[in-house]
């Protein structure tokens, strides 16, 4: 899988894979665009930074749509019912900070990452949704943050209104990742790639963090900026995290397509901007927001794009398809702050939901004024040692019955696959001597098995025809169609059978 944030870096240099042992003040698991952040604050401020991430650099970041915005949907409503108008005005407020951390970030280390102000509207093309639009603003009133609902924006069709936020931004991800990876090594931090951290210990006042090829790092602080956090215990993030997939499509409209951002109210989501490529404005069109392992039974999501995209750009070129995994927590607030408290001087930042442009920042500003033990007065707004699941009634349930079903139910059933049933370059699960066993045929008609069983906690996956991987239902990990590891919380790849 490609997307056109990779292929606008090709050609950068790569990092070194970690082959001795180190120390450091901090050491951040991830360098995608929170541990990055992280690193970019840390060692300006002097800290001795490592940076390692299991694959290159910006894993999840490469996938994203690089939207920066305080307007995460129709987000204040709900934050003014669930909490109250204070809370929804400091989550306002720290994301608008966060815009400008940004744009300052880039201005002063002169990142040339296509960074654009922009305005973002979230619009509707159905009159009974008008009335949310509408809440939503009073809201925002109420907060003396000012919007405006309009009907005329540079969308291809026509809608019922959009209500906009001025001065957000977007950018290509990737770039100012690369920008903020060059004045981390500036400083003296160091970046791996293709090295994975297996576990922490605690040695004394210290940790340890051990990798894949047996190296390790000593370190006061860790930071776990895997997006989703890999080590299950004491945090047990596995119990209050899911994950969601989205599809995109990189657009050559062949014409004027669109100014400012776009998503829409409610499902299906639409979700629409232009990106920089080739020197040319490529429209980036994003959908679905569907439960990773679940139901792939519906139309193909590229599919619905294109289809899309045809009908108000018929001579357009589909350039790039490509998915991404976002985590999204039960009361959907990001966990950020210490991993557990039995383990002072671990932080984590996850739970971003499809923001973690503004979140990301958020995250490693909140992190950094922990570790340098500064109060911060937005901290409180997602204290990750909260157990707040049974407010989320309905979500906890959904949790509970997959874990159920696909740790022990699932297994159980006996599957009526075959194998001369699976197509060529499709997979499926069968029973072989009374054992799952999972098929992939490839486009030349080999097969290859392997065991079905998530190296994670041990669900049972499911076969997804659309990106031809295997995924999982409990918490959404992701392998390729011959078992390597894509995404966590499981971090090593599944047992091949021959
Ligand atoms: Fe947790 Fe698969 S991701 S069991």
């Amino acid at each position: 899988m490609n997307s056109l944030w990779i292929d606008s870096i090709k050609g950068f240099s790569k990092f070194e894979t970690l082959n001795n042992n180190l120390e450091s003040d901090i050491c951040i698991i991830g360098a995608g665009i929170f541990g990055m952040t992280c690193g970019y604050y840390l060692s300006h401020l002097g800290f001795k930074v490592i940076i390692i991430d299991k694959n290159t650099l910006a894993g999840t970041t490469s996938f994203t749509t690089g939207k920066i915005t305080s307007q995460h949907g129709l987000f204040y409503s709900y934050l003014n019912t669930s909490y109250d108008m204070h809370f929804a005005k400091d989550y306002l407020e720290i994301n608008e900070k966060a815009i400008q951390n940004i744009q300052n970030i880039i201005t002063k280390e002169q990142i040339d990452c296509d960074f654009e102000i922009q305005n973002s509207y979230v619009y509707t093309t159905k009159k009974e949704e008008l009335a949310l639009l509408e809440k939503e603003q009073k809201v925002l009133e109420s907060l003396a943050y000012h919007t405006e609902l309009s009907k005329n924006m540079s969308l291809p069709f026509e809608v019922e209104g959009a209500l906009c936020f001025k001065n957000q931004a977007k950018f290509n991800p990737l770039k100012y990742i690369l920008g903020l990876s060059k004045t981390i090594t500036e400083k003296n931090g160091q970046i791996y790639t293709n090295t994975i951290a297996v576990d922490i210990e605690k040695d004394k006042k210290n940790y340890v963090v051990y990798t894949d090829n047996g190296n390790i790092i000593k370190t006061k602080h860790v930071i776990m900026a895997t997006r989703y956090p890999f080590m299950n215990v004491p945090g047990f993030y596995f119990s209050k995290l899911y994950q969601s997939t989205s599809y995109i499509i990189a657009v050559d409209t062949k014409k004027e397509s669109i100014n400012d951002m776009y998503i829409n109210v409610s499902a299906p989501v639409y979700s629409l901007r232009t990106a920089k490529f080739n020197g040319k404005d490529i429209l980036l069109l994003v959908s679905g927001n569907s439960k990773t392992g679940h139901d792939y039974s519906h139309e193909n999501p590229y599919d619905t794009l294109k289809n899309f995209a045809k009908q108000y750009y018929p001579d357009c070129d589909v350039l790039y398809e490509w998915s991404s995994e976002d985590c999204i927590s039960l009361d959907k607030l990001p966990y950020i702050g210490k991993y557990s408290s039995l383990l002072p001087n671990v932080y984590v930042g996850t739970g971003f939901k499809k923001w973690g442009m503004t979140l990301s920042n958020v995250a490693a500003n909140l992190i950094v004024d922990e570790i340098c033990e500064r109060k911060n007065p937005y901290a409180y707004l997602f204290d990750s040692t909260r157990f707040g699941l049974f407010k989320n009634f309905d979500e906890v349930k959904n949790m509970v019955v997959d874990s159920t079903n696909s740790l022990l139910l699932n297994k159980l059933k006996s599957s009526d696959a075959s194998l001369e049933n699976i197509k060529p370059n499709s997979g499926d699960i069968i029973e072989l001597d009374g054992k799952k066993v999972g098929i992939y045929r490839d486009k030349e008609n080999q097969i290859h098995a392997i065991n079905p069983i998530c190296t994670h906690l041990g669900c049972l996956l499911t076969w997804n025809d659309i990106d031809k991987t295997w995924d999982c239902p409990c918490h959404g990990s992701r392998y390729d169609a011959f078992g390597k590891n894509l995404y966590g919380p499981a971090f090593k790849d599944l047992e091949i059978y021959q």
